[in-house]
């Protein structure tokens, strides 16, 4: 369960989040637990999440190590400041910072070098599922993109399916839809990789996530966890939503 934080929270609110969520969460061992706060407040988030199984995450990588390329971040600096996720090809890094899939493959490359694990994002904005656009969407998503990693890189990364139109809107989409698109993606992953290994891969589903919505989501059998924005940053409803996937997976 993965939330991410977009540009919200300063460090002395990541702390005081932490201060709260901490605790709430502190015998949920049924998921791994990621938070990814703006890249300033990475070293306040790792040093507050000290002491518990929550883990860190960025928002973005750049695919060099380091370089002249103002304003970016690579891999190799995520992991120094403690950092053990990214979050890569976010709906809004496509739309307002031009990424392509070709970007996407190379930042998800650059994190797997790094050593972190990659949260790769694909999903169809609403004019291309009114246009009944969705699979060829994500058929293109992936195979220009993460369909060129090699088998070993491939079973590291996490997929988070994001309906665009979903993002931020309080838009639902419904359960039976993200188990039936998240099922879509696993199935392009097994065309190149196999179903075996497209099994072990975790799909998250992510868009208006939250605490009413999240155990419907958390029992489709395609959907094994989630990417979580508005609602990750409040503690309260966080720790229900990572909840809400204990019970939706039977797990407790
Ligand atoms: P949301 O964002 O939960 O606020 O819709 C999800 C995301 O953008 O990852």
């Amino acid at each position: 369960m993965a939330g991410n934080w977009k540009m919200y929270k300063t460090a002395a609110e990541t702390a005081a989040f932490f201060d709260k969520f901490k605790p709430l969460v502190e015998k949920s061992d049924h998921c791994d637990i990621v938070i990814c706060p703006t890249f300033p407040n990475l070293p306040a988030a790792v040093d507050a999440a000290k002491g518990s199984a929550i883990e860190i995450g960025g928002q973005n990588l750049f695919w060099e190590k380091e370089g002249a390329y103002t304003g970016e971040v690579s891999g190799p600096m995520l992991v120094a400041v403690g950092a053990r996720w990214v979050i890569i090809g976010h709906s809004e890094r496509r739309h307002y910072f031009a990424e392509t899939d070709q970007t996407v493959l190379k930042r998800t490359v650059a994190a797997l070098a790094a050593g972190l694990h990659p949260i790769v994002c694909v999903g169809e904005r609403i004019e291309q599922r009114e246009a009944g656009k969705t699979e060829e969407v994500l058929h293109d998503q992936f195979t220009g993109g993460i369909s060129a990693l090699a088998p070993e890189q491939f079973a590291k990364i996490v997929i988070a399916y994001e309906p665009v139109w979903a993002i931020g809107t309080g838009e639902k989409c419904d359960d039976e839809e993200a188990n039936r698109v998240c099922g879509l993606v696993r199935r392009l992953l097994a065309q190149v990789w196999g179903a075996e290994k497209a099994q072990g891969v975790r799909v998250l589903y992510g868009g208006s996530v939250d605490a009413q919505n999240a155990p419907g989501l958390m029992r489709q059998p395609e959907v094994d966890g989630g990417l979580v924005g508005g609602k990750s940053l409040i503690a309260d409803d966080f720790e229900k939503i990572v909840r809400a996937a204990q019970q939706g997976k039977g797990m407790g």
